[in-house]
């Protein structure tokens, strides 16, 4: 595509700060131009977690940087730019601020609208880069660090909510099952990564909440049957196999979701599944949900495992939308720390 070619889609700039990753992003239409993550995990993992004060200043650094090098990248400069969209919540609310202020003075000084991202349709909206002929109506495997949902997206800008957790995250339990097996920050990759040597032979109690009138999903009592396992077998003296601890946690954690995403789109007769969120990144929650769509003749959409986890593109494609649904938002907008799913 020549420059003259793409220029007749609005060109984006996504920007993305709401936990420890610094992120922007170019789009031009549903294509990518350039993806920039600055992370500050690295700093965080000494702390075990993600330490707000220390994401809030690296944000601080990184975020001119992060811009300047998604548009070189995209080989435009900053005059081409038609919106930009930036993540307003949910998240760390000093963190949010810093890309959210930036983003304004930019939309500002360019006088181009501001875009405000609620950063979970941002992962739903990932989807969008991964095949551009991606259209609603399409059922959803939401699953990140704050939320877990299958999701029914009916239009571009509308989605029902089908079902969703009644406590923890997936990718929470994650990160507590990691704890519990001392593997360091980020723990979901970590998870993985061990689960992949070991067997799921321990009966741990799936996610599904069962003889509930509606979809709810539970990862507290999971979590507290893994705890339960490593104490007892601590104070009985007997020995524990980590790798199949992750193995089999990872199954109850993931099995269900799978299962009920699918469930949910054969009921509603919708042929496409996608999914997002950091723990789509997940290898095997991957491979099942292939699997299973496959056999149930849906068409699977997932997103890169890189445009799972946060980054900005995504941010930029939800800004898309919201772009061509003419939803600009007032220089006053400010960060919100909780947004709710619906
Ligand atoms: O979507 P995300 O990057 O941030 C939120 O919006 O929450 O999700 C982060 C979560 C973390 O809990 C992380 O442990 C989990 O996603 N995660 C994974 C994997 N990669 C990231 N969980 C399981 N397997 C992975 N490969
Ligand atoms: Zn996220």
């Amino acid at each position: 595509m020549t420059f003259s070619e793409l220029k007749k889609k609005p060109i984006i700039l996504g920007i993305e700060s709401s936990c420890d990753e610094t992120a922007a992003a170019v789009i031009c239409g549903r294509k990518l131009l350039s993806s920039v993550i600055i992370s500050s995990a690295t700093e965080q993992a000494k702390f075990g977690g993600v330490v707000p004060e220390i994401a809030s200043r690296a944000h601080t650094e990184a975020v001119d940087e992060a811009t300047k090098q998604a548009l070189t990248r995209a080989g435009i400069g900053v005059g081409d730019i038609d919106a930009v969209a930036v993540t307003y919540g949910a998240g760390l609310l000093g963190a949010l601020l810093v890309g959210l202020s930036f983003a304004k003075s930019l939309a500002y000084s360019l006088d181009v609208p501001l875009i405000a991202v609620n950063h979970i349709r941002g992962h739903l909206a990932a989807s969008y880069l991964s095949d551009e002929s991606l259209q609603p109506p399409y059922v959803t495997l939401l699953a990140s660090g704050g939320h877990t949902a299958i999701l029914h997206t009916k239009t571009y800008t509308e989605f029902e909510v089908l079902g969703s957790t009644s406590d923890d995250a997936a990718g929470e339990a994650f990160d507590k099952v990691a704890r519990i097996l001392g593997l360091p920050y980020p723990g979901g990759p970590n998870v993985q990564r061990l689960a992949e040597g070991g067997k799921a032979v321990i009966p741990f109690p799936q996610s599904l909440v069962k003889n509930s009138q509606r979809l709810q999903f539970s990862y507290s009592g999971l979590k507290t049957a893994v705890i339960n396992y490593c104490h007892n077998a601590e104070q009985k003296g007997n020995s524990i196999n980590p790798a199949d601890i992750a193995a089999s946690f990872q199954c109850a954690a993931i099995d269900p979701l799978v299962k009920k995403t699918v469930e949910c789109a054969k009921k509603l007769g919708v042929k496409i599944v996608t999914a997002g969120g950091g723990v789509a990144a997940n290898d095997y929650l991957r491979t099942q949900l292939f699997q299973a769509c496959a056999k149930a003749n849906l068409k699977l959409i997932l997103p890169e495992k890189k445009f799972c986890t946060d980054n900005a593109a995504m941010i930029a494609a939800e800004g898309l939308i919201q772009y061509n649904a003419g939803n600009f938002a007032g220089m006053d907008i400010n960060a919100c720390a909780q947004i709710p799913l619906k």
